[in-house]
């Protein structure tokens, strides 16, 4: 299977038909679509409206998971209902199953990697903090979990290695994303391979620890490698 994926596409209220023609190009190139998070620059419901256009205009089964600015405006879930009512499949606690292969995906949160990995310790806020990043590992987990195909995807909005995050000044790693996720897809052999965005400046490919391929495939990454805003992997 050809899977396409995008992450950060940023649609702003100014914009008309931003991704219609990259989705048309898309639909010849690849078997599925899938969207890494930052849909939306403000996560207004406006800007949803604008991308809902394009993904209905899509041929291609287009799946994936929200990001941190599609919370920005405090209605993420609107965000997803316009998303979800154009045809696109919010991942989040419910895997799926395309073609005999599996997809389960979260946004994910920060929280850092190895020596550098926030502790639940101390006061309550940060313990609620490391609380996110262990909720949404978990439900990593589970979804990856549900899944009874060979092959699977991992489809996430931060990123679980710092290797993929090379590029970025080294102080705000962890707040680009957690080890915690890396150590959930590295508990089945069926993942082969995990997309992610958010690291604008980061690297292309990488590897958790137990070595399941990883690709930052947000668009300002992809676009000055390849010459194009998304990737195409072979799964
Ligand atoms: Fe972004
Ligand atoms: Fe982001």
């Amino acid at each position: 299977m050809r899977v396409a994926a995008i992450g950060d596409l940023h649609v702003q209220e100014s914009d008309t038909a931003p991704y219609r023609d990259l989705f048309n190009e898309i639909s010849t190139v690849a078997d599925v679509l899938v969207l890494c998070g930052d849909l939306t620059n403000f996560g207004k419901p406006t800007e949803a409206e604008i991308l809902a256009d394009d993904i209905k205009s899509c041929s291609l089964p287009v799946l994936g998971v929200l990001g941190n600015h599609d919370y920005e405006c405090g209605c993420p879930e609107k965000v997803c209902e316009i998303l979800t009512s154009a045809g696109m499949k919010i991942l989040d606690e419910q895997a799926v199953e395309i073609d005999g292969v599996g997809f389960a995906g979260v946004k994910g949160f920060m929280g850092g990697y190895g020596r550098g990995e926030l502790a639940p310790f101390g006061e309550p806020i940060a313990k609620a903090f490391v609380d996110e990043a262990m909720n949404e590992a978990r439900k990593l987990e589970n979804g990856l979990r549900s899944l009874r195909t060979e092959r699977s995807v991992a489809v996430l909005h931060y990123s679980p290695t710092v290797e993929t995050l090379g590029g970025e000044p080294t102080e705000i790693f962890q707040y680009l994303g957690s080890q915690r996720l890396a150590d959930a897809i590295d508990r089945f052999d069926h993942v082969k391979a995990v997309v992610h965005g958010h690291a604008h400046h980061g690297t292309h490919e990488g590897r958790t620890p137990g070595g399941t391929p990883v690709f930052n495939v947000a668009q300002f990454v992809l676009k000055p490698l390849t010459g194009k805003q998304y990737a195409v992997i072979e799964v």
